[in-house]
């Protein structure tokens, strides 16, 4: 794998972040691209300003969905560090689910550092304000233009940058979450657990009849029986009965969220009783019922830890909390909040520091 060739696009004016950054709106001045083509594998990885992609309007990926993607987030510290957190799960990640659409494996460590130096480089535009966090969206597209239906012989990796505040429009506040049995997002051994757009395509209808009808988002239930409880599509779900916190044990289906890792990993530390197994909605129904349902809560890296307030299906409202978050989701989301900006101590080492060198400038 040859050397990373930096380019700095010069920027005469300072960063200036709008007061409220919403999430995806705002993207930074430098992108890193890297180009795979079989006989050279990897190569030609450069950091360059951010510019319109021109692309054959034949180019596999748009017309058969050959893409994955990751998100991750850069936070600066409360001592002015730059941090990337869990940057290597990540990228391990982008590699399962490339694996399920015949991509090509990347290098995990050359994606490390070329996240670390892109950080680097526009780590002015990391907001500081608690809550927000510059959002790191690594993707790969099968760049090919040609219209059979094949795997593409080559491939772009593309990691752009975006800062951003809270993902949904309530902010921190509990959302409201409706549960689906109408459609499925993703059936075990399809791609449910790939991260790859087909199946955010596959959550759109849901999500804007569950809009209408006034809820947020969309739990979705498993795609063979439509029994048990998978996750949201932005998140994956965590409940937290009377006497155990559970969440959906990973089955193929299911994204296996870095944030769900995280606060699994967190509860154990804090000795909490934890299961991952599967949950029927009847379950989760009955419990409600006897009173022994305490609090629902989603994680993801850009949800964080989003409280569940009411939980609907069909003509149930199953309120929770539906002012303030929830104990458990509140005591994780500073937990999490607290490890990103530096002030509670990185136990597991989730944090990877950037280290501010100066960048060769070609
Ligand atoms: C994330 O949490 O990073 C996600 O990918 C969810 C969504 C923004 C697609």
């Amino acid at each position: 794998m040859e050397n990373l060739k930096i380019k700095i696009a010069y920027r005469n004016t300072p960063v200036e972040l709008p007061p409220n950054l919403g999430f995806g709106l705002i993207f930074t001045d430098h992108v890193f691209e890297m180009d795979y083509a079989p006989e050279k594998g990897w190569h030609n990885a450069s950091i360059k300003p951010l510019k319109d992609l021109a692309l054959h309007p034949a180019t596999m990926f748009i017309h058969y969905g050959q893409v994955v993607f990751e998100g991750l987030k850069a936070f600066k510290t409360i001592s002015g560090e730059v941090v990337i957190f869990r940057p290597e799960k990540h990228i391990k990640r982008l590699n399962n689910s490339s694996k399920r659409i015949c991509i090509p494996q990347v290098d995990v460590p050359f994606v490390l550092n070329a996240l670390r130096e892109l950080v680097a480089i526009d780590k002015d535009w990391i907001p500081i304000n608690k809550y927000e966090a510059l959002y790191i969206r690594p993707f790969i597209i099968g760049s090919d233009p040609f219209l059979g239906v094949k795997p593409s012989t080559n491939y772009k990796l593309i990691i752009i940058l975006s800062p951003v505040g809270a993902y949904y429009p309530e902010g921190f506040k509990p959302v409201k979450i409706l549960v689906q049995d109408d459609y499925v997002r993703a059936v075990r051994k399809g791609l449910g657990e790939c991260k790859t757009p087909a199946n955010y395509a596959a959550s759109l209808l849901a999500a804007e009849e569950a809009k209408k009808r006034g809820y947020t988002q969309v739990l979705w239930l498993d795609g063979i029986e439509q029994k048990y409880i998978e996750e949201v599509g932005t998140m994956n779900i965590f409940i937290r009965f009377k006497n155990e916190v559970v969440t959906p044990k990973l089955n193929g289906s299911i994204l296996p969220g870095v944030t769900r890792d995280s606060v699994i990993q967190i509860l154990k530390d804090w000795g909490v009783n934890i299961t991952e197994r599967f949950i029927s909605l009847d379950e989760i129904i009955s419990e409600y019922k006897k009173g022994n349902l305490l609090e629902v809560f989603g994680t993801g890296t850009a949800a964080i830890i989003s409280s569940v307030g009411t939980l609907g299906y069909k003509d149930l409202e199953m309120k929770l909390n539906p002012v303030e978050a929830g104990e458990l989701a509140l005591k994780l989301f500073n937990e999490l909040t607290s490890i990103h900006s530096g002030q509670n101590k990185d136990i597991h080492n989730w944090l990877t520091y950037v280290e501010n060198k100066p960048v060769e400038i070609i």
